[in-house]
């Protein structure tokens, strides 16, 4: 997409209520919840708060759009597909006012959200031409038998998302998963409601029959609770912490034994080799954790830096951090908004002090910003050492960690030294120590010379804690069909 255009300071809000069967409802329990502006901490407004009963509405209206012989079901794929797009057209033609709303919900830059809206149409486009491109195979099996595999989709899916990318986490969960021929109860964060209830109206607007995609606003351990243990979703797809990601499947296994999908935490280790272009690795190791004011999941939040050049790698990228500029989420210049709310600001603060009291170095920032909303100074911590709890746990602030390495195997050890593996990165002009990094180190995504370029065409999860399954290109569809084996006895003799 082009240039953002001039944000709407004051985006009117339109939809507070749940979305089930296309249609607007209030909470069974008459219940609302507010969102807040992160910049005041002041109510933007009142949202339909969703519930068991509410799940259960949004459950049952899911199932008649999925049952044999609905529209849906029995929808051309190529049609499937062209809806897809229809609704990637709608988004775009309201990209200025998505944009707006979303940096009124959550505080990021407006000119990142209006990116983030460009990014997340690229996704749906990509998933649209998949949606007559879900091929199974013909196998030669044993004896006279024709064997040939359906890829099925696996039928009503629960999508839980965070906050932090609320459009692009949105498009993520229900594209695959409207490509293959699901359809969705997804329930946005209870920070960030407003643009996924927006988008309800476009889906609609697109021409997706009734109960097909269903958004259901609400908390995590009453909404998001309800969905992880139904008895009657297939499946669970969920973004957030790695603590609620276990709590997620632990009640998909014991509700019905659901199919799980999980993209969490991590702790992501970006290595500066010293041979490496300097100004271009002190920019991209800032970016990589500063961005989105660090709620990001692969922030690369411990940047490993080799002895030699340690000091001045330092020096510069506290110089850095001071000329971020934190400040109105509106205005064209501003790099860092607000964080998400108090709980995530006070954690953040909370760490950073842990980090001063461990023995870290504190560069730059480590206080909040002004008195009014949640902003956190962009702090820079050196000395760092492995056992720091700002080296271990994910902080989801601006805080750069930047410990000293001396050589490529200690350095491997030291990164995978970790429970998460989401991602990595290596800057070096050597592409021996490339390729010894990239194929030694436990990540889903490893970047070199860059950090945090995603694509819809490939393919972004973590190993170990950090989750189960791949979102994002074809390896994202596996997450959303069932394999049926078809068996057909061939006759010998024919009469
Ligand atoms: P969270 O994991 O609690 O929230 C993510 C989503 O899960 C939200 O929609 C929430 O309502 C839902 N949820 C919460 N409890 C649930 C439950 N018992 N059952 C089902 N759904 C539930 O994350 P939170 O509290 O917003 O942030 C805490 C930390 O998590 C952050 O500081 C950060 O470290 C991490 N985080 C990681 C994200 C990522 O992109 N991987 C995104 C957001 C947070
Ligand atoms: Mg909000």
């Amino acid at each position: 997409m082009a240039e953002a255009p001039e944000p709407i300071r004051n985006p009117e809000i339109k939809y507070t209520q749940i979305f089930i069967n296309n249609e607007y409802v209030k909470s069974e329990s008459g219940k609302t919840f507010k969102t807040l502006n992160p910049c005041t901490g002041e109510p933007i407004c009142e949202v339909q708060e969703g519930d068991k009963a509410d799940v259960d509405k949004a459950v049952a209206a899911a199932k008649a759009a999925f049952k044999r012989g609905s529209p849906w079901r029995r929808m051309d794929a190529s049609n499937r597909g062209l809806l897809l797009l229809k609704l990637c057209d709608l988004i775009e033609k309201e990209a200025t006012y998505l944009a707006s709303l979303e940096t009124l919900d959550c505080g990021k830059p407006y000119k990142a959200a209006y990116g983030e809206i460009g990014f997340s149409v690229n996704v749906l486009r990509y998933y649209a031409g998949w949606a007559d491109k879900i091929e199974g195979k013909t196998i030669p099996v044993d004896g006279d038998f024709f064997c040939y595999t359906r890829h099925e989709p696996v039928g009503l899916c629960g999508q839980i998302i965070p906050w932090n990318y609320p459009i692009p986490m949105f498009v993520w969960k229900i594209a695959p998963a409207l490509a293959c021929g699901n359809v969705c109860i997804i329930k946005p964060a209870e920070q960030t409601p407003l643009t996924a209830l927006y988008l309800g109206h476009l889906i609609k607007e697109a021409g997706f029959p009734p109960g097909v995609v269903n958004i259901v606003p609400g908390y995590g351990p009453t909404a998001g609770a309800a969905i992880s243990s139904h008895k009657d979703i297939n499946k669970v797809a969920f973004t957030g912490s790695t603590d609620i990601g276990q709590v997620v499947m632990e009640a998909a296994a014991k509700s019905n034994l659901k199919r799980c999908s999980l993209e969490l935490g991590g702790k992501s280790p970006n290595v500066i080799f010293a041979d490496a272009d300097i100004e271009l690795a002190v920019e991209e190791a800032h970016e990589a954790v500063m961005t989105n004011m660090g709620q990001c999941c692969v922030a690369g939040s411990r940047t490993y830096v080799q002895d030699t050049i340690y000091e001045e790698f330092v020096k510069k990228s506290a110089e850095r951090a001071k000329r971020r500029k934190v400040g109105d989420p509106f205005d064209a210049s501003t790099e860092n908004g607000p964080q998400i709310d108090e709980t995530q600001h006070n954690k953040i603060l909370a760490l950073i002090k842990s980090g001063q009291s461990e023995g870290a170095n504190l560069m730059c920032g480590g206080v909040r910003k002004g008195d009014k909303g949640y902003f956190v100074e962009p702090t820079v911590f050196a000395n760092v050492t492995d056992n720091m709890r700002i080296a271990k746990e994910e902080i989801f602030g601006p805080v750069q960690q930047i410990i000293k390495f001396h050589d490529m195997e200690e350095v491997i050890e030291r990164a995978n030294t970790t429970h998460y593996g989401l991602g990595a990165a290596i800057f070096t002009r050597d592409i021996n120590k490339a390729m010894t990094f990239t194929n030694s180190v436990d990540a889903g995504t490893v970047w070199v010379n860059s950090y945090n370029n995603v694509f819809p065409q490939s393919p972004f999860g973590g190993f170990k804690m950090s989750g189960i399954g791949r979102e994002l290109g074809e390896y994202g569809l596996q997450e959303y069909t069932e394999i049926k084996n078809v068996l057909i006895k061939i006759p010998q003799k024919n009469s």
